[in-house]
């Protein structure tokens, strides 16, 4: 699906690579595989910024939606001893993110944007260190207006906190309830995030999203 000129999934393994990452595993369904590696290979359109040769991308498939946590266990065995960083696909952003990744050690990170319309996201709540100390999914009653944007970075404890997990009543692994595991170990860090940022699964802010890169890119 394209904004503006190019494929979504391009801005958000552009913003990857910019950060200093060079190893991308793609998670998504049986029917939309094909589809990806079509466009996207073993990553050839890609220069890890680290080595100067093309970044590599590899494949997981998800058998069905249920839940970002599922799409990060698939990823496990791939993603080893190390820590991760999990975009979701259908978020584009504007910040610069590479001193955060390059600075990250342990626990976790969850980037946030204040939002007029917070019922649509998962919605946190901060104390005056910057700890996340609530995530409410879709909240009726949001208790701030900073939603949390498609974009997390974990330490490997992540894949040990999935364990037991159970199904939430939408019948999804949530990413939300691992958040609410680091929150009681009061090590998830949020770090707000100041220029653009448009989640493209809804279709108002795909529409904005390409006139605000067409204008960008004229
Ligand atoms: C997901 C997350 C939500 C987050 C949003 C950002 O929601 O569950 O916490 O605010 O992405 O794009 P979804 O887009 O799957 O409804």
């Amino acid at each position: 699906m394209p904004v503006y000129n190019k494929p979504v999934i391009y801005y958000g393994i552009e913003k990857l690579v910019q950060a200093g990452i060079d190893k991308i595993i793609i998670i998504t369904s049986p029917h939309h595989l094909e589809g990806f590696v079509d466009l996207l290979g073993s990553g050839q359109d890609f220069i890890s910024i680290n080595t100067g040769r093309q970044i590599q991308i590899v494949y997981g498939i998800q058998n069905k939606p249920s839940g970002t946590a599922d799409g990060l266990w698939i990823a496990k065995d791939y993603i080893g001893n190390d820590n991760c960083v999990l975009y979701l696909g259908d978020n584009i952003f504007e910040d610069n993110i590479s001193k955060h990744i390059k600075n990250f050690k342990e626990g976790a990170i969850v980037f946030l944007k204040r939002v007029p319309d917070p019922k649509r996201f998962g919605i946190a709540t901060i104390d005056k260190n910057n700890m996340i100390i609530d995530i409410k999914e879709k909240p009726q009653n949001p208790k701030s207006n900073l939603a949390v944007i498609g974009l997390y970075v974990y330490d490997n404890t992540v894949f040990k906190k999935m364990i037991g997990q159970p199904m939430s009543p939408r019948g999804e692994f949530e990413i939300t309830y691992i958040n609410n595991l680091y929150i009681k170990e009061k090590s998830l860090q949020a770090v707000e995030l100041t220029k653009k940022w448009f989640d493209v699964g809804d279709f108002k802010d795909l529409l904005e999203a390409s006139k605000f890169y067409g204008n960008k890119y004229k």
